[in-house]
């Protein structure tokens, strides 16, 4: 079956999940996110692939990290970017999703970046853009639901090639509340279709998916068993937000059996590199021992996040 977040003739039309990209487009990606992290070293931290474009940022839901460095990344390419304050627009005087839209295409609209608690939001409007004719803009998704956040996904495999090179000899673990996280769910997908050849995910019963050995990984309850010898450690924050009743005994309980303390880390490899999505809940999911040590390189991603994003943009703009 076509994806139908490719072109015809392959390429990047738009971005809503990294589930089922092949993996050529996934390292197309980082390979053109690379030179790109120089840009912000330049005096003129600019590039002309965006010029005359207008990205519209639609945020749906709260963010820091992702719609800044999404406008950044737009900027840095040239593109007009219009960020639009949706907690005072009109949808909060009923209208909906799709009519808003139509109203951000009229004002020629050339890309949209888009977050949003329903999981799928980025999908029906991709799909209402190709039922009304509108298939040259593109929708970029920055976060739907527990769904899938995929540009996520990528700055987190740019920041483990950076560091770990090869893909292929890695054996990373996923920890934390798997089954709120639409970050775990890109990143899974991302790694396996990397070849990574172990992805473990580490948490109690009650935050994974029922069914999460069917995504290709190992699954570990105990956290010390589960990052026993790992490269690469990636940390999920307690989704409190998304919980329906009572999950968990208590924060600190969580701390004391899935925090990420030193003494845990130095059960994985010497040298394992810890990320976190952000926004960390310090003393809840990780130590500041940890995120302020040698090993957490959880600034460089989002540093790495600007150049990842932007070789996504230029990519939808060239393929459309
Ligand atoms: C994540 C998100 O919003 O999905 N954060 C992010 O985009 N940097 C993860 C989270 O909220 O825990």
């Amino acid at each position: 079956m076509l994806n139908p977040q490719l072109t015809k003739d392959g390429r990047l039309r738009h971005l809503i999940t990294l589930d089922g990209l092949p993996k050529a487009i996934l390292t197309e990606i980082l390979d053109i996110a690379a030179p790109f992290t120089e840009v912000a070293e330049r005096e003129v931290k600019k590039l002309p692939l965006l010029r005359g474009k207008s990205v519209f940022n639609v945020f749906f839901e709260n963010s820091t990290r992702t719609r800044t460095t999404f406008e950044i990344a737009a900027k840095r390419l040239s593109a007009d970017v219009i960020n639009l304050n949706v907690a005072t627009s009109s949808t909060n005087k009923g209208e909906t999703l799709l009519d808003t839209v139509d109203n951000l295409c009229a004002m020629g609209a050339d890309m949209f970046v888009m977050r949003h608690a329903s999981s799928g939001a980025p999908y029906l409007l991709a799909q209402h853009l190709r039922n009304t004719g509108r298939d040259h803009i593109s929708v970029v998704n920055a976060g739907d639901g527990r769904h899938a956040h995929p540009t996520q996904g990528l700055l987190d495999m740019y920041t483990i090639r950076h560091y770990k090179q090869d893909f292929t000899r890695l054996t990373v673990a996923v920890v934390g509340d798997v089954l709120h996280s639409r970050v775990a769910r890109s990143e899974i997908a991302a790694l396996t279709t990397l070849g990574v050849p172990e992805v473990r995910v580490i948490g109690p019963k009650t935050l994974l998916p029922t069914d999460v050995e069917r995504m290709g990984v190992r699954v570990f309850h105990d956290m010390e068993e589960g990052l026993k010898g790992v490269d690469v450690v990636m940390m999920l924050r307690l989704q409190n937000e998304r919980m329906q009743g009572a999950l968990l005994p208590s924060s600190q309980e969580y701390f004391k059996c899935y925090g990420l303390t030193e003494e845990k880390l130095a059960l994985a490899a010497k040298d394992a590199i810890v990320l976190h999505p952000g926004p960390m809940n310090r003393g809840v999911e990780i130590d500041s021992a940890v995120a302020d040590g040698a090993n957490a390189v959880i600034l460089p991603q989002v540093t790495f996040g600007i150049a990842v994003r932007m070789a996504v943009m230029s990519m939808l703009a060239a393929g459309n």
